[in-house]
């Protein structure tokens, strides 16, 4: 079953106080400006109402994943998409709560993650956290699953009357619990993408649900390679091997179909070389592989047509490379035109479909990644348990 829960921001008592919103605002940049905005609009609904009945907003996010402090990663740009879109914001460089300034509607403070405390559980750090507002609103989906400072310890030092998720993990919980509770049959799921490591186990406790699983690279290379067949120099994560031939067996056991591209796009020599298509049986040594190629799409948008339920999650191709995107393209397309209730998890996947112009027939986008597939796995989402917990 789903772990449905309701938000109480509109129980909060809001006038003249100071919130702490926990967003998940780790969005795309280019040249130093947001390249993508969907996280950040999915967010608007808890920001304006929470702004329209009298707080002040104290924004936390990470972005990206920087060691320690690293200008690249600096959440500036994000606060400049807020100033240009009519909010007053300013940066604050640390979690220091005398240096807000009292003017300003939105204070977001530096990338999380350039503060060690983030990342370990720090008291310290959540603490310091914590005198940056009077309330706190975990609104950050796509980082439920991550149970660092910001997201489980911090808003355990607030009184349960005084936290509360907010309106985008509301809506996520709900329309995801479609994919949970008794999808509708074939489920197809569609996975991509590299941290091999990380969503193994949660592929695997999808098996009881799904009937067919289409693997897009980088993934399917190391499921390629675990069935003993060559990929170039294509990203294989060689130390999941062993668990890999592992799944392959449970998925065989549990009648589940396990389909790998029959051909691909590469780039020849590194991820940036030029691009070709090439057939699986035949993949020459010095090439990587991308995307899916032509005859896979085929193959995988009859997969989709036939099925009920469909959930994307892991992009292959790179949004900012546009001819990397033609094997995700071919699988949303084919998503729009099924009659199945179909769902695309992560910020670049969506990103991704934006850019294509193919968003607007898929049925739920979601603002998270590894958030929606631990999710629909069945894990206990970190992040969840203090509200979960609260509400008995
Ligand atoms: C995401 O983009 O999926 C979330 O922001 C989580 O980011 P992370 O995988 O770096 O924790």
């Amino acid at each position: 079953m789903s772990q449905l829960l309701t938000s109480h921001l509109t129980q909060l008592p809001l006038e003249n106080k100071r919130v702490i919103l926990r967003a998940d605002l780790n969005v795309p940049l280019h040249n130093g400006i947001v390249a993508n905005d969907f996280k950040i609009k999915a967010l608007l609904p808890t920001i304006n109402y929470i702004l329209e009945h009298g707080a002040k907003i104290t924004l936390l996010t990470h972005l990206g994943r920087p060691k320690g402090h690293d200008p690249k990663f600096s959440t500036q740009p994000i606060a400049h998409w807020f100033n240009v879109h009519g909010y007053t914001t300013s940066l604050l460089a640390t979690p220091d709560a005398a240096a807000i300034k009292p003017n300003a509607q939105i204070t977001m403070l530096e990338n999380l993650r350039f503060f060690a405390g983030e990342k370990n559980k720090d008291e310290a750090f959540a603490q310091q956290l914590a005198t940056l507002g009077d309330l706190y609103v975990n609104d950050a989906f796509g980082v439920l699953h991550r149970d660092d400072t910001s997201v489980t310890v911090l808003p355990s030092l607030f009184k349960p009357e005084d936290r509360t998720i907010g309106f985008l993990v509301e809506q996520e919980l709900k329309a995801l619990s479609r994919l949970i509770d008794s999808p509708a049959e074939p489920f197809v799921f569609i996975v991509g993408g590299g941290k091999v490591h990380d969503k193994l186990p949660l592929i695997e406790a999808m098996l009881p649900r799904v009937h067919t699983i289409l693997f897009c690279p980088a993934i399917s290379c190391t499921v390629a390679k675990a069935l003993g067949k060559g990929v170039g120099k294509s990203l294989v994560d060689e130390g999941s091997l062993p668990a890999v031939a592992e799944f392959i067996k449970k998925a065989f056991d549990r009648n589940v179909r396990l389909v790998i591209p029959s051909d691909y796009q590469v780039a020849q020599g590194n991820l940036q070389g030029p691009l070709s298509c090439v057939c699986a049986d035949d993949f020459p040594f010095d090439d990587m592989a991308i995307t899916i190629g032509p005859c896979t799409i085929d193959c995988y948008a009859q997969e989709i047509q036939n099925a009920k339920t469909i959930f994307f999650n892991g992009l292959p191709g790179f949004v900012d490379r546009p001819k990397t995107l033609q094997g995700v393209a071919g699988i949303f397309k084919a998503m729009g035109n099924s009659s199945g209730f179909s769902v695309i998890g992560g910020g670049d996947s969506v990103a991704a479909a934006q850019e294509l112009g193919l968003d607007d027939r898929i049925d739920y986008l979601s603002t998270g990644g590894g958030a929606s597939l631990a999710y629909l796995a069945g894990q206990e989402l970190p992040g969840l348990k203090v509200f979960i917990h609260a509400s008995h």
